[in-house]
């Protein structure tokens, strides 16, 4: 039985990420499920508000998940005491200013990534929550991907030795939207709406990087735009002004080399749409979102280059497959929770605006890297 209840205003539920990810796959299942449960053994149950600009939409998808309360009226929600934590789902370009809100407002924020446009502005809303001693957090999902958790059991077992470097290829082929229609909306295309590929995933792979490796302590990338015009929701023609491809080299804490491919432009031949391959003098794994293969270093081949015969040797068989041996939740859901139990009872997490002001430096960083030419150090940043 739940004994306590947080309401939860989730801004922007009607978008792509808001309605499946966040609304869906988390809040919804935590509610189906009798809430959360906390250390001491009670359990706090979730009410979700969903806020966004078009009525007929919100009430549509109430009516559909049986949620009591929606509005057009964020401020309104924010001056409501019933809500708690205020959950930013929002294109890019209109996070800061909602998020400015609902600290003045003293709710306790989660958002999506990134936190802001500019590291300047990413910055400043750390400081701002922290002035404000309002609990902070933001969507670390990759992290929580069984491929990648299994990874982490390998990292944390010494499975590699030492780990020399990090190898990984992110994308798929997003259709142009004339002859196909775009799966993926088209400001992620216009920079001038907060689109572009270093923005949208550099902040993950910071985040994967310092967690899983070491601080990301420089970055050489070029950015590319290979498509120059798509076509959009509607049918229109449009200028993609942001990069849909960025070829990356980020050099770790520890002196681990990561380099990191990451493209709308690509088409597909790995066995996942993310693949990170990671060389240690001991052992190597390939993880993707749900696998994970090993070769340890008793299991590697010898190889010896001759172009003069056909190698016949199956590289690909030499690689054993991890075993899932645990369930893996969906990772939005299990950091929701871990963000529910911060809120309710003061549990952990690292996972605050500071961290996602660190992926929006990496992210402003590796464009001027492709603008310049030149590799940039990143300083460490603090509140
Ligand atoms: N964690 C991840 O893996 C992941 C994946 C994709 C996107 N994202 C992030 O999630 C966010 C949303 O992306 P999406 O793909 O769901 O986009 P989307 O376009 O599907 O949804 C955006 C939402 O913002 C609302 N919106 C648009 N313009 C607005 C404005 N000017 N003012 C107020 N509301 C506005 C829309 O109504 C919609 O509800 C982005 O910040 C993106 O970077 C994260």
């Amino acid at each position: 039985m739940s004994e306590s209840t947080i309401g939860i205003i989730m801004n922007g539920a009607t978008g792509r990420m808001g309605y499946r990810q966040h609304l869906v796959r988390s809040i919804l299942a935590i509610r189906e499920q009798g809430g959360v449960l906390l250390e001491g053994g009670t359990r706090v149950q979730v009410e979700p508000i969903l806020v966004g600009r078009n009525e007929a939409k919100l009430k549509e998808l109430a009516d559909r998940h049986g949620i009591e309360n929606y509005t057009t009226d964020l401020d309104a929600a924010l001056a409501d005491d019933r809500w708690q934590i205020y959950a930013d789902f929002l294109v890019t370009k209109a996070r800061v200013a909602a998020i400015r809100k609902a600290i003045a407002a003293g709710k306790a924020i989660y958002t999506e990534k990134p936190t802001a446009e500019s590291f300047e502005e990413a910055l400043e809303l750390a400081r701002l929550a922290q002035a404000a001693g309002v609990k902070n957090g933001v969507v670390h999902d990759k992290l929580y991907l069984p491929g990648l958790q299994k990874l982490k059991r390998l990292i944390d077992s010494g499975f590699f030795g030492r780990i020399l470097s990090v190898r990984g290829e992110f994308g798929y082929w997003v259709f142009e939207g004339d002859w196909q229609s775009a799966q993926r909306p088209s400001w992620n295309y216009r920079s001038e709406d907060g689109g572009g590929i270093i923005v949208d995933m550099f902040p993950h792979w910071n985040y994967v990087l310092e967690n899983l490796f070491g601080r990301v302590e420089s970055v050489y990338a070029r950015a590319a735009t290979h498509i120059p015009t798509r076509v959009d929701e509607n049918g229109a023609e449009y200028t993609a002004t942001a990069d849909d491809a960025a070829y990356a080299v980020f050099e770790l804490e520890g002196g681990i080399v990561a380099q990191l491919n990451s493209s709308w432009t690509v088409r597909v031949n790995r066995d996942e749409l993310v693949e990170f391959q990671v060389d240690g003098t001991h052992g190597s794994a390939v993880v993707g979102l749900f696998g994970c293969k090993i070769q340890p270093r008793n299991g590697t081949p010898k190889p010896t280059w001759n172009p003069d015969l056909a190698d016949a040797h199956n590289y690909a068989g030499d690689w054993l497959e991890v075993p899932d041996n645990d369930v893996i939740e969906n990772g939005f859901k299990t950091q929701w929770e871990e963000f529910i139990r911060h809120v309710a009872e003061d549990a952990p997490n690292s996972f605050d605006f500071l961290a996602g002001a660190r992926g929006v430096q990496l992210a402003e960083q590796g464009l001027a890297s492709s603008e310049s030419g030149r590799r940039i150090d990143l300083p460490v940043v603090s509140l």
